[in-house]
Order: structure tokens, then sequence, then C-alpha cells
């Protein structure tokens, strides 16, 4: 039998959102422009009068045409609009597994947007989690492309019910110290495989619009990139949006860029101003080439409203309850346990008291401040905060430094239960931006961090660590000292809340990891930050551990439970290509699972990974309770890209199915025949 290959025809008739009225519509308008006019749809503009906060292109009064207004979005709608909802980091979302979750976050958001004036949110960030040293890692859900298509889309569904999303930064995006030069080389099978595919999602997910990245892929900036833009986005995948540049140094010229498919230029017209106009009038940028990208950005603003005039949204729904209430749900859904030796949940009845210790206890850790995803909420609730108004009658104690003095030796000895609340903050990874720097180049935590936290387990047999941070930490040097271990990320507004009711139990936690968390750096492949060309390999994450047979401190895909989980009944059915199992709860608590389904690939002529995932599942279960999860497997997620015929193949054998809790426990295993 001979590899098949994929029909791209799917992708197509999704990611084409046209219809003829609209079509219509936006010809007779364009058919009414001058070449002024156009130009002028096509570049950002420095906004006069009162500032809102958002970046503008211009208005067409003559012809009633509206401009865009966008704010940023990966963590709420941005700082620079005033105080908005902060949700957790995308890392954190990313953590939670749940579609439906991310959905009602996108959806939100854009309705704080709106709120603020803007109708384009520039979000979701989809950029593959190389490494976990990218100063960005926080605002990505993680290192798998299937999981990153799922939840981007997700949240493009929901933020589309009221701007246009902008999926970002398209592509390859992944370091952030030399983000403006880099040229980012791979192969065609590792960029088709690994850093395209869920921007291929996004699209199909009707997403209106696109982000072109800083950096170059494979010897040319992403905002000049024919084969990125023209070939693949737009030709190959049928995108009917538009692509916006990055922002200041995301353009590089007034031919290359419209001639590739660059669109916008943001946020103002160094190039896409007189220089394009001269440039159609000379030939040298055709016309119909202005005249695409009028019409895609018309396009938008007929699809989304835009043009009839956008019902405003009232201002009470920024940082509304119902809000709040998500991101405290968020949160507690991001939290992974990660190791519990019988000290969680805290027992506020039998404890006492319980000493909160570290600096960052106080803080309420929204992630990066400076960058684009800063956000502002009146109030966010730091893990102090959040336990001191849980605690029931318990004492709680604090020791905010990181250096103990004998006094605070004492008190964290007396207490019944030890909480450190360490971790990254904005000063340790971040954007690229006023920084000058962004990417973290070692995992672990200061040594002052650690001193601390050997310290505390030294004097309290029960000490809890609660990390946060955008991505992996490494923990070799104290893990074996402390009996409890919580990720909470940068876990927004409710953070502080969401880690109290997981220490006390009265959450379950029921995160999963996103991203693998190594013993040590040389478990990953070399992250290089201060060089302006970088190779990527086909493998990363997951993939990369489990091909060098290396035993990750956590895998992807893990985290504990206040309950135990049991899988079997395993059934696939290849000809409708679905995959289900039964989940149960063996404990005694109620508590969520978030099945995962991989596929491996024995007998592949190709160098395949070991698995992939393909499925997840988020299951709620009471004590004793089974549950049957479906997947539906997307033909796609099984394909290779075969560099001779330039396509997608499926290859004729027999996959290796397994399910289970994360990527290294998969307890049922089975043989799925794709057709
Ligand atoms: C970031 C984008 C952001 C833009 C506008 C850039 O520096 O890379 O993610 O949307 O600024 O704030």
């Amino acid at each position: 039998m001979r590899a098949r290959a994929l029909p791209i025809t799917i992708a197509l008739s999704l990611g084409c959102t046209r219809s003829s009225g609209i079509e219509d519509r936006i010809a007779a308008l364009l058919a009414r422009m001058s070449l002024e006019e156009k130009v002028a749809e096509m570049h950002g503009q420095a906004q006069t009068g009162t500032f809102d906060g958002t970046y503008h292109t211009p208005d067409n009064t003559r012809l009633a045409i509206p401009g865009f207004h966008m704010t940023d979005g990966s963590m709420g709608v941005s700082q620079g609009t005033g105080h908005a909802s902060a949700f957790p980091c995308g890392a954190a979302r990313g953590a939670t597994f749940d579609p439906d979750l991310e959905q009602r976050i996108g959806e939100a958001m854009s309705r704080e947007a709106r709120a603020k004036g803007a109708n384009v949110l520039l979000a979701p960030v989809i950029n593959v989690l190389r490494h976990p040293s990218w100063g960005r890692a926080q605002e990505t859900y993680g290192e798998d492309p299937y999981e990153l298509g799922v939840m981007g889309s997700a949240f493009i569904r929901g933020a589309q019910q009221n701007v246009i999303a902008s999926a970002k930064h398209f592509a390859a995006n992944s370091i952030e110290d030399r983000r403006f030069t880099v040229d980012v080389r791979m192969d065609e099978r590792t960029l088709r495989e690994v850093y395209l595919p869920h921007f291929r999602r996004a699209v199909e997910a009707g997403v209106g619009s696109v982000m072109s990245a800083y950096n170059k892929v494979n010897g040319f900036y992403c905002s000049e990139n024919v084969h990125l833009l023209h070939d693949i986005l737009k030709g190959e995948w049928g995108f009917s949006g538009f692509v916006e540049s990055d922002w200041v140094l995301g353009t590089h010229s007034a031919t290359a860029s419209p001639r590739a498919g660059l669109d916008i230029e943001m946020p103002e017209a160094i190039y896409y101003g007189d220089e394009l106009i001269q440039a159609a009038q000379q030939g040298t940028v055709p016309i119909s080439a202005i005249d695409d990208a009028v019409l895609r950005i018309l396009r938008m603003k007929a699809r989304f409203g835009i043009l009839d005039g956008l019902p405003p949204v009232d201002p009470s729904e920024i940082e509304s309850t119902a809000h709040h209430a998500l991101a405290l749900e968020a949160a507690e859904k991001a939290i992974v346990l990660l190791k519990n030796d019988r000290v969680l949940p805290l027992d506020r009845a039998r404890l006492g008291s319980v000493v909160v210790v570290g600096p960052l206890a106080s803080l309420a850790n929204l992630g990066d401040e400076l960058g684009s995803p800063a956000v502002d909420p009146s109030h966010a609730v730091s893990p102090l905060e959040g336990i001191m108004a849980h605690a029931g009658a318990l004492r709680i104690d604090l020791v905010a430094n990181s250096t103990l003095s004998a006094a605070d030796v004492a008190t964290v000895q007396a207490a019944g239960a030890a909480i450190v609340i360490a971790g990254l903050t904005d000063k340790d990874e971040g954007e690229n931006t006023l920084r000058g720097w962004g990417d973290r180049l070692n995992l672990g935590l200061s040594k002052s961090a650690i001193a601390m936290i050997q310290a505390v387990a030294a004097a309290n047999a029960r000490t809890v660590v609660v990390l946060e941070g955008g991505s992996a930490i490494t923990v070799e040097e104290w893990i074996d000292q402390v009996p409890g271990l919580l990720m909470a990320w940068y876990p927004g507004m409710e953070g502080g809340n969401a880690i109290a009711e997981v220490l006390f139990g009265d959450v379950n936690p029921s995160g999963k990891l996103p991203v693998t968390f190594p013993r040590s750096l040389d478990q990953l492949p070399p992250f290089v930050a201060n060089q302006d060309e970088v190779q990527y390999g086909y493998y990363h994450g997951y993939r990369y551990v489990d091909q060098s047979g290396t035993s990750p401190r956590f895998p992807f895909g893990f985290g504990l439970s206040y309950t135990s989980f049991a899988f079997d009944q395993l059934a696939v059915d290849s000809s409708a290509s679905t995959v289900s199992a039964r989940v149960t709860n063996t404990g005694t608590v109620a508590g969520d699972e978030i099945a995962q389904l991989y596929v491996g690939f024995p007998g592949s002529k190709v160098d395949r990974p070991v698995r992939v995932l393909v499925g997840f599942s988020r299951v709620h279960l009471m004590p004793g309770e089974a549950k049957t999860v479906s997947f539906s497997v997307d033909p796609s997620d099984l394909a290779y890209w075969d560099t001779a015929s330039a396509a997608f193949k499926v290859e004729p054998i027999e996959l290796a199915v397994t399910v289970g809790s994360s990527s290294r426990d998969l307890p049922l295993a089975g043989k799925l025949a794709p057709h």
C-alpha cells in the first residue's frame, strides 16, 4: 500500500469565510477608493486627541469606513486601556486542558476589549514553547502543537463573538533576546509538523487576523516571507482575513512585504505610507497586491460588523463579578499538584497554625508587567491574602524575607505546616521591550529562594512549596527535601484565592503540565538567545525527552490529584477514527481527570516521535463514578510531511494508541489503522 496524500481542501473550505453578500459589498467599496485611500487602510496611525490606549488604523470619513482599534490581550485587555480583568497567563490556561473554559475566557476578554472601544484583540499567542527559556513562555499554551491548536481555536471562537482575534506571532517566534533579528532555520518537515499546525487550526476556526512575527524564518523576515504568508497561509490554507505586522520593528520594506502578503503595517506608516503609494504608482508593487490587502481588511470589517458600527459594550462588564468568577475557575483548574507525600490538603481543624514564607507571599504575581501582555486589574489577590481569607480558625504567620533569622526559624518550627511561595516574576522573564532582554537562561530558582526553601524544609516537616512562573522551573536542589509542591503559574487576579482553596482542599487540583519540567537543561535541546541565526531541530519538549530516552523530573501532561483515577475499557474504531476509554474515580473525593490520547508510529519508514498527543478530555467524577471519554482523531494529526512530494501523508501502518493520565503514564494500549 502506498502512503496517501492528505486533502488540503478541508482546511481550505473552513478557513475561507467568504459570503457573496459581503464580497459584493466590499468589491463595490474598493471600486470607489483612490490609491491613497487604499493605502490608508494598510497602516496604523498615532492617535490624536484623548488617548484611549488602543492602536488605531485611520477612519475613512468620506466612505464611512471605520478604522481598527487594536488592543493586546494574552492575559487580559492591555494595561494601556486602564483597569481590566487579569486572567491566568497562557501557560496556566494551557494547564487546564479545558477548551470550553478557554472559549469563555476569550469571550470575556473580548467583551472587555469592546467595552474599551477596541475591535481587534491581539491574541491568542500560539507559538510553540520550544524551550522553557523563552521569555514569553507565559503567554502561550505550552509545548504541544495539538494542544496549542485546540486551545487557541477555543479562544478565537470565544473572542470572535465580539471582536476580531489575531493569532500571533506567525511563525516560529520562540526566542526573545534577539527576536528582532534572529533567523530561525529549520527544514520544511519541522516547519510543517511542529511550528505551523496550530496556526492552520486557528485559520480553520475562522480567525480574522494573523500577526507576523519579528524574526526571520529560513532567511526571510516573517513580514516578507512569501512561503509563510503567500504560499501557506493564504494559499494552501485559504486564509481570507488580514495579516498585520508586529509592532515598530516588524516591517522592513514597502515592496517585499506587500508582495509577500503583509496587509497592514503597525503601529504607524514607516513603509506603508508615501513609499507604498509610490511603489504602487511605479509598479514595483502590483495594484492587485494592494487591492487584495484592502479587500481582506474590508472583508473582516464587514464580517465583524465594524463597517456598520459595532454597538458599544457596557463598561460595567469590565472586571465584572462574572469575569472574576471565570478568572478564579481558570486559576483553580490550572494549578498542578506535582508532589504530595501525604502533606496536602492542609487540615484546618488539626494544624493550629500555618506559616507563609517568602517575599512573593504578599505579591499578586501577574507575570510580565512591562511587555504587551501586562494587565492592570483594580485588585489582585496575593497568596497571603487568599490564605488568610480561607484559613478559618487557623492562625497564619508570615515570614516575608527569604533569609531566615533565628526568630523566623522558630516561627517555622512552631507552625503546623509551612507554605513557601517561590518562583519567578517580571524581573526574571518577559517580553523584550523596555528590558532589552526577556529570556531566562537558568531554569532554576535564585540562590536565595533555594536557600529559603531548604531552611524552611529543615525546620518544618510539613513544608509545601507553591511555585509561580511562566514555564518549567528546575527543582533538583530541593525537591527531595519537601513533601509538597504545587505549580500555580501566574494565576491572575484571583490567584491567591485559588492557591488557598487547593492548599486547604476546598478545590481538588486538576491541572496538568503543558510543558515538560526537565531535571536540568541538558535534557532539552539547546536554547540560543544571543545569535542572529539558530537552527531548530525536529524534536523539542516531550518528543525530545522521549526520543533521547531520559526521564524528566515531571513529564508533559503530568499532574496529581487528591483522589485517584483508573482507566479501562479502551475501544478503538479505526473506520470512524475514534477512541474511547472509561475513567473511574477510585478515591474518596470528587475530582477532574484529564484523559490524554497519544499515538505512536511503530514501523514507520520515517523518523517519528515516540508518541504525540492527538486528543485530551477533562472529565469530572464523583467518588466511585465512572465515565467514558471519547476522542475523535483528526487524520491531519497522524500525517507526516513528505519532503519528496511536498505533501502531508498518512502512512498505511497500524498506529500504537495509548490513553492515560500523562505522557508517561499510559495504562491503556491499542491499535488504530488509519484509513
Ligand atoms: C508584541 C506583540 C504585541 C504588540 C503590540 C509587540 O512588541 O510582540 O505581541 O501585540 O507589541 O503591543
